[in-house]
């Protein structure tokens, strides 16, 4: 009897050991809750590719978003932003900034007023003001960036969709200013504008401090909607855009239909695409097996020597 026991014990550790072995990942896709991701702050709704849980989302709008007191604030280099509105299907987020003018009051001091509007590089490529908001840069110096290489005045500002300083000079804020209305024609004088409307793509950084500006407004007209009804039914607030790479979308929509939530490393320094399919990640989607064996192995040694020693234990009590 003696001699069968160790192969018994052999056979029965294989036995168990079949039995605890995972089944090959493409038997089992994910079902990982959407809310893993999902989150809500105040009425707004925190989705894919944004996120407020570290690991979720797409890495281009890491550590962006905060949900403070009920509130989605959007931190930026140039300060911070209450979010508005989210819209997925535009792919849009409408910002403001409580620093900024708008139509009823002009927020103006020597030093520079407002946050202006400033992306890290890294994050410029996903993250941009749309072409259709204007910035309407206020009281900036002669000696400003902005008005330098422009010695013909053909200054940069223009009109962005149709809103301009001309328009904005009608609006009640400029009748308290000192006392006096520019007008529209000022862009001829010998002193620089009050106002300078500009886009995004004309400087690629609205920093309020380094244009010498004394503050700032911003609005934006949602095509197909034209700003008809002037300066007093513009859209005051800064409407960015967001774009995804496109390999993105491929391997967002695999790691879904295998049931997965989508997310980026948050270890490495490549903070590459994830997929979350529960209690292991994958470079592709649930259903895929080769980058799913380091996360396996991992889970599956300590019950293999749990099925080991539970083996050894039934061959024991077998010739007992
Ligand atoms: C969200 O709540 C704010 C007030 O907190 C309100 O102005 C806004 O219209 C609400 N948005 C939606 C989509 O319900
Ligand atoms: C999967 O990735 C997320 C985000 O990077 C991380 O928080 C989580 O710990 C990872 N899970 C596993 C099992 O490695
Ligand atoms: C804005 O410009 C000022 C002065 O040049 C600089 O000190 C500051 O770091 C800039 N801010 C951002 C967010 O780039
Ligand atoms: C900007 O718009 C105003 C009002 O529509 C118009 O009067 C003005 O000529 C425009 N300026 C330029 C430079 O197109």
């Amino acid at each position: 009897m003696a001699s069968v026991r160790p192969y018994l014990a052999a056979l029965l550790a294989l036995f168990a050991f079949s039995m605890v072995t995972p089944p090959p990942p493409s038997a089992a896709a994910a079902n990982v809750p959407i809310t893993t991701c999902r989150s809500f702050c105040g009425n707004l709704t925190v989705d894919y590719p944004f996120a407020l849980h570290a690991g979720c989302g797409h890495a281009g709008f890491r550590d962006l978003l905060f949900c403070i007191n009920g509130a989605l604030m959007l931190h930026l280099p140039s300060g911070s932003y209450r979010v508005l509105d989210i819209d997925y299907a535009y792919r849009g987020l409408t910002l403001h900034d409580p620093a900024m003018s708008d139509c009823r009051a002009l927020d103006r001091s020597r030093a520079g007023r407002g946050n202006g509007f400033v992306v890290e590089p890294w994050r410029a490529p996903y993250l941009a003001p749309d072409p259709d908001n204007v910035f309407l840069l206020l009281g900036c110096r002669a000696t400003s960036p902005l008005f330098q290489g422009f010695p013909d005045r053909h200054l940069p500002c223009r009109n962005v969709s149709g809103m301009g300083c001309g328009d904005y000079y009608d609006c009640p804020a400029w009748e308290d200013y000192g006392g006096r209305r520019p007008s529209g024609a000022a862009y001829g004088a010998s002193v620089p504008p009050e106002c300078c409307a500009v886009s995004w793509d004309a400087i690629r950084a609205v920093n309020v401090s380094r244009l010498e500006c004394e503050g700032y407004s911003s609005a934006y007209s949602l095509a197909p909607v034209r700003a008809a009804s002037g300066p007093r039914g513009w859209a005051y607030g800064i409407r960015v855009s967001w774009a995804l790479p496109e390999a993105n979308r491929g391997f967002c929509g695999a790691c879904r239909a295998t049931g997965g939530v989508c997310g980026h490393d948050v270890d490495g320094d490549s903070h590459g695409d994830l997929c979350l399919c529960g209690d292991w990640n994958s470079t592709s989607n649930c259903d895929s097996s080769a980058d799913a064996a380091l996360s396996n192995a991992a889970t599956a040694a300590p019950r293999a020597i749990a099925a080991l020693c539970w083996a050894v234990l039934a061959s024991g009590f077998s010739i007992m």
